[in-house]
């Protein structure tokens, strides 16, 4: 059990099966792949553990089945040092699953059963309300219900809490839950489809930020995969190109630069030193295969870019 946690995430826990293959099968089709694995996933949990190796003090809310995938996964997060009083175990729907196709360039497709994610409600919010108020930064995603996200944002913000909303998948949001977001992170086409606005070029995932941020969040990050990030704030805009690496595979990527944002936003970290090791952080996620099993410690990320 770790110490009164300062980073609580909110979100889902979903068992991977990924499957490695040379191409995408077409309709019809019987396809030989080249590898299976298995992995503990859900962007929730994969925040958790993101933070939790940055070395921040992490609790982890949310739902699995009350089966084995659900045992393997709470075990996994407290494995991390996590907090998993608030993992609840449903016994109405199965533990989420994800099923990932990987390509041999480390791009990949994910369809995810959301099973017992989706039996996360804002009374099991409630329940967890003291560990949110008592956090430094909560942090959500969207593979559980949008109003269990909207009332644990609102919670945490209510409180003072530093919140951070990881828009993915996207799906639309009312100005309720984005008034109770301080740092929304998105990937450029979650910055489309929440805007509706195009972005293929620089100007326009700048003017899509932007259009982000007049409905709400004070900090807007739209992350660029190997191009880097771009971020906006009170300050102003700050574009940051990525550490350059050989991608394996890049399932959670963005998880693991969410969770190492909250970790050195709750480490008291400036805004361009948490971004920065965050971006260390996902750049060495990538060159590995897995999600969990790939997210790096503090000192791997320390070793390739030494702390200033
Ligand atoms: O972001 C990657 C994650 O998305 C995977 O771990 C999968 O479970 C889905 O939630």
């Amino acid at each position: 059990m770790p110490a009164s946690p300062t980073v609580a995430v909110i979100g889902s826990l979903n068992m991977d099966l990924r499957v490695q293959t040379p191409r995408l099968p077409v309709p019809g089709e019987t396809l030989i792949g080249t590898g299976f694995s298995t992995d503990s996933g859900g962007k929730g949990a994969n925040q958790a553990v993101a933070a939790a190796r940055m070395g921040a003090a992490v609790a982890m809310l949310g739902r699995v089945g009350r089966d084995a995938h659900g045992a393997a996964l709470a075990q996994a997060l407290r494995t991390d040092d996590i907090d998993t009083t608030g993992v609840g175990e449903d016994t109405e729907a199965p533990t989420g699953t994800a099923v990932i196709v990987l390509m041999p360039d480390g791009e990949n497709s994910i369809i995810v059963i959301p099973g017992a994610n989706h039996r996360y409600t804002p009374a099991h919010v409630t329940d967890s309300a003291e560990v949110l108020r008592n956090a430094k930064v909560a942090v959500a995603q969207l593979e559980c219900p949008l109003d269990t996200v909207r009332a644990a944002l609102t919670l945490a913000h209510g409180a003072g809490v530093c919140t951070v909303l990881n828009a993915a998948p996207a799906q639309p949001l009312d100005d309720a839950l984005l008034a109770a977001v301080d740092w929304l992170v998105v990937n450029e086409i979650e910055a489309a489809m929440l805007t509706g606005l195009p972005t293929d070029t620089p100007v326009q995932i700048e003017a899509a930020a932007h259009a982000l941020r007049r409905r709400g969040p004070s900090q807007v990050v739209v992350t660029l995969g190997a191009a880097g990030l771009l971020h906006i704030g009170p300050d102003g805009v700050l574009a940051l190109p990525a550490p350059r690496v050989t991608a394996v595979d890049t399932t959670g990527a963005g998880d693991t630069f969410v969770g190492a944002l909250a970790a050195g936003l709750a480490d008291g970290l400036q805004i361009t030193a948490a971004l920065t090791r965050a971006q260390v952080a996902a750049a060495l996620a990538v060159t590995r295969l897995g999600t969990q099993s790939a997210m790096p410690t503090r000192a791997e990320v320390e070793v390739f870019a030494p702390a200033s």
